[in-house]
């Protein structure tokens, strides 16, 4: 996958490429490349494997070219196709050397085009992108717009790209199908890339293109068009919450994001819930309490998942709708059987994974209902959706999610409680729970004050190669969520089980050198996980538990996390924390790269 970003002004583009593509890094940071063209066409070429950095130190070598390259076009790269190696990571190019194009996407046919052109032009790449410039070239009619237009139609799959041509500086032309493109204004030039955030320290206002649509940069103006015709579309204004923020104290913005959880909860239920009166008040919640639903299925992936899983509790819990959470890219290979009383929920941080965009298409050609949870505002399965809320949870700028997690959590919970009070939920149950859901941002301020404990005990447990984390109930998908955080940030092997699961055949790779973490808060099961983790402890497994604040058995454990007080359902969140440290610590402890983890990219839009 391959992110882009573009600019046409008055001043040179290089170090506004590459700042752009800094903010883009989180989405793929394998590779990355720019191409600059001065208004009498020299080019100006630079390429790295490894980090945005490493192109910015090439492109800062250069510093004697003082030469004003003002049309520029650049991509980060997520390796899907070939390895990351220099000969992978090259400005695309017609063979007439005329065309340079960025792409995002994947086009499914490029292998039909490219046999229909290797008659005339010889490949360098295996890439669908370099078959792309290629069919521009063949098509091309003397003008850009409607070569594009043309091109646009040859192509099946999913795509934004921008091209450049060499002949014609200051010019850009963009189209895209399903993958984000966007517009930026600026008082120094006009901008495109691949996402808002990457746009908003940059520009003043932005315009979010549609599918099929097409943007002409020319004469320093823009011009959108869909099927030739023009399209007016006012542009909104970038807001503060959209631009990335700085570290400040933090070493890493994983830490800064976990850290910020307390402060997301304010803007997540802000103009939702209303604390004094105890009520739940929301269009969004009153439509959907409004529908005439009988089944959920929630369909995400990877910790959207686990929230979704989570999500799941709730409704069958508090709305007693029965609820499925299902990962995307299984919907995708499954039978689906469209149900037009289920409500479809789509969860997703980016809004843009291909595999749950892909789900969404396949649930709304059937005319069945959506919902979306998303956090990226006007991202493609925001837009997409029936109904949708945002998650609200602030710019996340680096791959391992956390507080959008936990503000997807919260959405879910008041859905669930939304629904279950226009059904069989009684109201002072709902404004009992209401009361609860109050002490949650002081309860994860203490969660977060453990750092300096948790700590300590990541570093006893980063001496390990392997770890299960058990869980029953809410903390099973919990135990999901934190078994993926400590893969993805520490690249120790850890599987997450129920509990009661262990059992039945997992429990036989136990030993004194595999571990095994637990959530178990007091509650309805906590005697049955306690005598599960018997069966560890008998094994001489090391266990690391996590309880209660007032969990009284302390003659069980070696080994603590305390979650907060008595009450389960904040247990979720608080356990969620908790493991969002420990991973945090553990990948520390292991000197990893916590916001840059080895083979991932934050937005994935491959399936
Ligand atoms: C893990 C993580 C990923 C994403 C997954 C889905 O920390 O961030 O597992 O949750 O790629 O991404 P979204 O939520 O953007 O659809």
């Amino acid at each position: 996958m391959c992110w882009i970003f573009a600019y046409v002004g008055e001043t040179d583009s290089r170090e506004k490429l590459v700042n752009g593509l800094k903010m883009l890094e989180y989405r793929g940071y394998d590779s990355a490349w720019m191409v600059g063209l001065t208004n009498s066409s020299e080019v100006f070429i630079e390429k790295a494997v490894g980090r945005v950095s490493a192109l910015a130190t090439k492109v800062a070598s250069k510093s004697e070219d003082t030469k004003l390259y003002t049309t520029g076009i650049a991509h980060t790269r997520w390796a899907t196709h070939g390895g990351v190696t220099e000969a992978n990571t090259h400005p695309h190019v017609s063979t007439n050397e005329r065309f340079y194009i960025v792409h995002n996407g994947i086009i499914e046919n490029y292998k039909e085009i490219k046999a229909s052109l290797e008659s005339d032009h010889t490949f360098y790449s295996q890439t669908d992108t370099e078959v792309v410039a290629k069919l521009i070239e063949s098509l091309y009619d003397g003008n850009l717009k409607s070569t594009m237009e043309k091109v646009a139609a040859k192509l099946v799959g999913a795509y934004s790209l921008a091209v450049i041509d060499r002949e014609n500086p200051g010019t850009i032309v963009g189209i895209k199908l399903w993958s984000p493109l966007i517009v930026g204004e600026a008082t120094d030039g006009i901008y495109i890339s691949s996402d808002v955030n990457a746009l908003a320290a940059l520009a003043e206002s932005y315009t979010i293109l549609e599918d099929h649509e097409m943007i002409v940069i020319e004469d320093k103006k823009y011009s959108i068009f869909l099927a030739g015709e023009q399209v007016e579309r006012a542009s909104q204004e970038v807001e503060e919450g959209q631009k990335i923020d700085e570290l400040w104290n933090f070493t890493s913005y994983t830490e800064k994001e976990i850290f910020d959880i307390p402060s997301v909860l304010e803007n997540v239920w802000s103009g939702r819930i209303n604390f004094e009166t105890k009520e739940i008040k929301n269009e969004t919640l009153d439509a959907l309490a409004e529908l005439d639903i009988d089944r959920i299925c929630i369909i995400s992936s990877g910790s959207s998942y686990y929230a979704g899983d989570i999500g799941g509790y709730f409704f069958r819990k508090f709305a007693g709708i029965p609820c499925q959470a299902i990962i995307s890219s299984e919907f995708l290979a499954d039978t689906f059987i469209p149900e037009k009383k289920t409500l479809y929920v789509f969860l997703s941080q980016s809004g843009e994974t291909a595999d749950v965009r892909e789900s969404m298409k396949i649930v709304k050609a059937k005319g069945c209902m959506t919902f979306g949870i998303v956090n990226v505002v006007g991202s493609t399965i925001a837009r997409m959706a029936d109904y949708g809320l945002y998650s609200h949870a602030g710019v996340e700028v680096w791959v391992a999610s956390t507080k959008n997690v936990i503000a997807q959590v919260w959405v879910l919970l008041m859905v669930a409680v939304a629904l279950g009070k226009s059904r069989d939920m009684q109201i002072s149950d709902v404004r009992d729970l209401i009361a609860e859901l109050s002490e949650l941002p002081d309860k994860i301020s203490e969660t977060l004050m453990q750092g300096p404990h948790i700590k300590k005990l990541a570093k006893k447990y980063s001496n390990y190669d392997d770890m299960f984390v058990l869980g029953r109930n809410y903390f099973y998908p919990v135990a999901g969520e934190a078994s993926l955080k400590c893969k993805e940030l520490s690249y120790i092997h850890c599987e997450a089980y129920s509990a009661g699961e262990l059992k039945h055949g997992p429990l036989a790779l136990v030993s004194p050198k595999f571990p095994t973490m637990v959530f178990n808060p007091m509650g309805k099961f906590y005697s049955k996980t306690v005598s599960n983790v018997q069966e560890v402890a008998a094994r001489e497994g090391p266990i690391l538990w996590f309880i209660s604040k007032n969990d009284t058995h302390n003659e069980l454990y070696t080994d603590t996390i305390e979650l907060s007080e008595t009450s389960e359902l904040l247990s979720v969140f608080t356990g969620l924390v908790s493991s969002y440290l420990f991973a945090l610590y553990l990948a520390e402890a292991l000197w990893r790269d916590v916001d840059k983890p080895r083979n991932l990219a934050k937005s994935v839009t491959v399936e």
